[in-house]
């Protein structure tokens, strides 16, 4: 009998088939032909993208973008750190084959980049907990960790994310299938960290829970928890055992030193929260287009690291087998090297003090014009991007009337600013803030 119903059951799905099938080409052949992505819906453009689009068509001689999050020098053109030409350099000079680097990356890469996560000196490194794997920059570090905890984390399915957070956390962690989750993070009345609002939501959450957290530079609030702040929330990370994952994609880029920007990441580590870590090369060595990055898990013993290490490794290799080599070569090249790592963190202040110094800029004309309001949040604020606190009005009136673009929460690229233009945006804010 049962074998009967499983072949009648295959044979109604082959007549099914068959006849869908059937219909589909006959339909072509009648002359009514119906194409193959037919129920492909228009998608809407990216946000970030659109705002480069649109700027690129104005053709207003004052134009600004603040949109963009990719640092830009003093005249507003891009940089190339001379730590990474001068590892270049040395790249070409060597003549390097082209081979296929293992699915983890290559294993030097992966030594030196945990050691600027965690410390030279650190028990997490010393202890071999960490298992590090390359990962295509720091979008493909946080996907690789969605799919591990996806599929690994047994006591949840469901991340709560900052409010706000970076635009695209969202749908990487929903792509891998957890459910999204908020808890409070920005306080607009005082245009910064609520830091209340953020330990009651977290202390109502279930134990266990899966907490994302930027580990410096904010995106895109550009604020940051004070080291006192994250004391106590480790506190209840601790109590509550959840699980952190700790997105760190400013390392140096926020304060011009990459130990400060790491601390963070190194209390947790040194209480045993458990941690993952997405790390990305984008911004500190200026490596947008070479897509490195890195993703860790901390185990708590060398034995669970070997495993965490064999699943990472299986779930990465049907992905993209193994990561792009240039990316990891250069960091590898700066990281290895006493002398070129000193001129790389020396790349890092520079890169981090113009933006410091764009910020006291944008204030003191703000305050040369007379604005009445307390502009004191830009300062505070850190990393590349500053939460004006600017409205969405306001944000398409500095669009349509004075060229300068931006995204519609009021959040502004301070790279974007200029020792040339910062006294015609500081204008453009005053006049549509009045
Ligand atoms: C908070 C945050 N995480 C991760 C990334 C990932 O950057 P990338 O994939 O370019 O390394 C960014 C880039 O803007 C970011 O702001």
């Amino acid at each position: 009998m049962a074998v009967f119903l499983r072949k009648s059951t295959n044979i109604s799905k082959y007549l099914f088939s068959n006849a869908k099938l059937a219909s589909v080409y006959s339909s072509r052949i009648i002359g009514c032909p119906k194409s193959t992505w037919e129920n492909v819906e228009m998608g809407p453009p990216d946000a970030i993208l659109g705002l480069t689009e649109a700027f690129k068509s104005d053709t207003s001689a004052n134009k600004v973008n603040l949109g963009v999050g990719a640092y830009r020098d003093d005249d507003g053109k891009p940089w190339v750190l001379p730590s990474v030409r001068e590892a270049e350099r040395i790249m070409t000079d060597n003549k390097l084959e082209k081979e296929y680097a293992g699915i983890a990356g290559f294993p030097e890469y992966t030594k030196y980049c945990a050691q600027l996560t965690f410390g030279e000196d650190s028990e997490v490194v010393k202890e071999g907990l960490n298992s590090t794997t390359a990962a295509v920059a720091g979008t493909g570090a946080l996907r690789i960790g969605a799919e591990f905890i996806s599929r690994w984390y047994k006591p949840s399915k469901c991340i709560y994310l900052p409010t706000p957070t970076w635009g695209n956390h969202k749908p990487i962690f929903r792509d891998a299938g957890l459910e999204l989750k908020e808890y409070r993070y920005y306080n607009p009345k005082t245009v910064g960290f609520d830091f209340e609002g953020c330990m009651e939501d977290l202390s109502r959450i279930p134990d266990n829970s899966i907490v994302l957290l930027h580990a410096c530079a904010h995106n895109p609030t550009g604020i940051d928890p004070k080291p006192e702040n994250w004391r106590e929330m480790s506190q209840l990370f601790k109590k509550k055992q959840f699980l952190a994952y700790f997105d760190m994609a400013y390392q140096g880029f926020a304060s011009g030193d990459t130990d400060r920007d790491a601390f963070a990441i190194r209390h947790f580590a040194s209480e045993r929260i458990p941690i993952v870590v997405a790390q990305s090369f984008s911004k500190n060595f200026g490596l947008y287009g070479e897509r490195a990055g890195t993703f860790t898990v901390v185990s708590q013993t060398a034995e669970e690291q070997a495993r965490v290490t064999s699943q990472l490794k299986i779930l990465i290799r049907p992905l993209y087998s193994n990561p792009p080599i240039n990316g990891m070569r250069i960091v590898t090249q700066i990281l290895s090297s006493k002398e070129l790592k000193q001129k790389w963190m020396s790349d890092v202040v520079t890169m981090a003090d113009r933006i410091i110094s764009m910020r006291q800029l944008l204030v003191d004309n703000l305050a040369k014009l007379g604005s009445s309001h307390n502009w004191s949040h830009i300062t505070d604020q850190i990393g590349m991007f500053c939460f004006t606190g600017l409205n969405t009005s306001q944000v398409e009136r500095l669009t349509k009337e004075f060229h300068v673009y931006m995204t519609k929460d009021g959040r502004i690229s301070m790279a974007g600013v200029t020792t040339k233009n910062v006294e015609y945006v500081a204008k453009a804010i005053h006049e549509v803030s009045k």
